[in-house]
């Protein structure tokens, strides 16, 4: 029963929450999204003003128990909110502040505490939790990623193309390789995984034996 933790990295729209969300129910493990937190800071930052980020310990994030993983700021549920065309395009330039990381990296490591978890982000292999007993960096190429983001958009019934996606993912990511604080980057021994050429459920697979091979 010794249970494990998981740290998932990578650019934006690799298919990270898509992949943790099912490994994680595989292994009866709790998926943490931590992109949806600092989405929840940024919204909150939107709807408030910057001087909350004074105060971010009034800042309750909690994550639902179940399947559907919801968020809820404050008690209320942002789950939709969050992935506004709005704090997409400002959760960057929130994530870089310093107070914002600390508070939200102190919280992610309360929860990984007891193991068992599987986490997605930017900095989890890096600073969040350096000893994940497992360590992936996902990767594919902006086109790739656009285009699986713009069929996700499409079966929502929203209305994007494809080139403003792939230059929305270019900039972001600029913006998080670039930052001062925990830059996106892969921890020297995070295993790279190229997804450019593989389904959902051959990524799945592969962490699977990964983790079990640890277990
Ligand atoms: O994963 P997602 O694309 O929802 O993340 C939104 C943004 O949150 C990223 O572009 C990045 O700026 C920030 N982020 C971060 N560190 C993490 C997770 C996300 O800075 N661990």
């Amino acid at each position: 029963n010794n249970k494990i933790n998981i740290a998932i990295d990578g650019p934006a729209a690799a298919g990270k929450s898509t992949i943790s969300k099912r490994v994680a129910e595989r292994l009866g493990y709790v998926y943490i999204d931590t992109g949806a937190m600092y989405r929840a800071v940024t919204l909150h930052v939107l709807n408030s003003g910057r001087e909350v980020m004074e105060n971010l310990n009034d800042v309750d994030i909690r994550f639902s128990n179940d399947a559907h993983r919801s968020i809820y700021l404050n008690g209320a549920d942002i789950s939709s909110e969050i992935r506004s065309p709005e704090v997409t395009e400002n959760v960057s330039a929130i994530s870089s502040i310093q107070s914002v990381r600390e508070y939200l990296v102190q919280m992610q490591r309360v929860i990984a505490a007891d193991k068992g978890v599987v986490m997605d982000g930017r900095d989890i292999g890096t600073t969040v939790l350096p000893d994940a007993e497992l360590k992936i960096y996902m990767k594919a190429s902006p086109e790739i990623r656009a285009k699986r983001r713009l069929e996700e958009e499409q079966e929502r019934g929203v209305d994007v193309d494809l080139s403003t996606l792939i230059q929305q993912i270019i900039r972001r990511d600029d913006l998080d390789m670039t930052r001062e604080i925990s830059p996106l980057r892969k921890a020297d021994d995070a295993i790279l995984l190229d997804t450019s050429h593989m389904n959902i459920e051959e990524v799945e697979n592969n962490i699977i034996r990964m983790a079990e091979e640890l277990l």
